[in-house]
């Protein structure tokens, strides 16, 4: 039986993630691709920390040597930060190999050229991953678009601003403390910085506003603040209220400009968002035909972001084996 050549960027939360439900679902990968996957290359940074992966699979340091592999079909990227990943992503593409990226930050920055050049040499990209975890908001909005005119997305995009929210007010835990906490749990980036900062979820943002309209606000017009300056005490006197603190992203497609922004607000008890708890996301989209749909689920996290990496995988497969089959028949 030939097999799914597969190489992954990057062993941290996410690879790791992609590694373990690749070994967990076999069986079902086989069912629906018919054929094993095989992890056969993995890039990590640094060669000294110890790892639990099978002595058959190339561990390296040098992306050369996984491009280079004969006949790889599909790279996962879970590394951080806009370079080298572009770089990489670019050199896969270039070669035919389809890739699957979780990488919010080089993707809201380099998203529109990688799709681009994927189209030109006919690969594939797939990046769920990259907006709201395991939720499958980019599958529902393609879905959408096939008809609907999306008019508005409000949601709660980062999960580690909103399961430190959460702890704060729930377990009265400090910033400091839950924070740790969303760090030990793989929620947050290796530098929590965009996470708290709201630069995150502004990427998350950025990336929905090109899929929906192939264009994004200027950045330098988009407010953008995080949850980094609200106290305790805050959280409480809004809690006697009736009230919570929320870290919600909104854009506003109106017909000729954007309104985006990503800010904490408190809101009523009657809020859709006001019930979103954890490390959940949530996103509201409103269209022209369907009205309002809501999509809650984990929004960060090893399996969640695994699994939405999978489902873009399983997605590439069949339609490029589509393609060919078809290819084939028109011989
Ligand atoms: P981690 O910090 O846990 O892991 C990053 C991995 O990438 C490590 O294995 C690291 O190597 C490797 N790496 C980083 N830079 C390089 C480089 N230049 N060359 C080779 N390897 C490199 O991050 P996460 O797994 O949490 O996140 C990975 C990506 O997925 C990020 O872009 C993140 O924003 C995104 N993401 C994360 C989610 C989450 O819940 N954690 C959810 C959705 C997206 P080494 O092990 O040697 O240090
Ligand atoms: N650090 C991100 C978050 C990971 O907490 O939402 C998911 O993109």
């Amino acid at each position: 039986m030939t097999v799914i050549k597969v190489a992954l960027l990057g062993f941290g939360t996410v690879g790791e993630g992609v590694y373990s439900a690749i070994h967990s679902h076999q069986t079902q990968l086989r069912k629906l691709l018919g054929k094993e996957v095989e992890i056969v290359a993995i890039l990590i940074r640094d060669q000294t920390k110890e790892r639990k992966i099978d002595a058959n699979v190339l561990v390296t340091t040098n992306f050369e040597d996984i491009i280079n592999i004969p006949d790889l079909d599909v790279i996962f990227e879970a590394i951080v930060g806009e370079e080298p990943s572009r770089s990489y992503l670019l050199q896969a593409i270039e070669k035919g190999i389809h890739v699957v990226t979780a990488n919010k930050e080089m993707f809201a920055n380099h998203g529109h050229e990688l799709i681009q050049r994927a189209q030109q040499n006919e690969t594939k990209i797939g990046f769920e991953a990259t907006t709201a975890g395991g939720v499958p908001i980019i599958r529902t909005i393609k879905q959408l678009l096939q008809v609907n005119r999306i008019t508005k997305i409000q949601g709660i995009l980062n999960g580690t601003s909103n399961f430190i929210l959460t702890e704060m007010r729930e377990r009265k835990l400090s910033f400091d403390k839950a924070l740790q906490l969303a760090q030990k749990k793989g929620y947050a980036e290796a530098d929590p910085t965009n996470d708290i900062s709201g630069i995150d979820a502004f990427y998350k943002l950025m990336i929905l506003s090109q899929l929906v309209i192939n264009q994004q606000p200027n950045w330098s017009e988009v407010i953008i603040d995080g949850i980094v300056s609200i106290t305790q005490e805050q959280i409480k006197q809004a809690e006697k209220r009736g009230q919570r603190f929320k870290h919600i992203a909104e854009i506003t497609f109106n017909d000729h400009s954007l309104v985006a922004s990503v800010q904490p607000i408190i809101v009523d008890s009657n809020h859709p968002l006001y019930s979103i708890e954890g490390v959940e996301n949530a996103v509201a989209i409103e269209a022209s035909l369907v009205g309002k749909i809501t999509l809650q689920g984990p929004g960060a996290g090893k399996l969640a972001t695994a699994s939405a990496m999978i489902e873009d995988f399983v997605d590439i497969i069949q339609h490029s084996a589509t393609k060919k089959r078809l290819e084939y028949q028109s011989i």
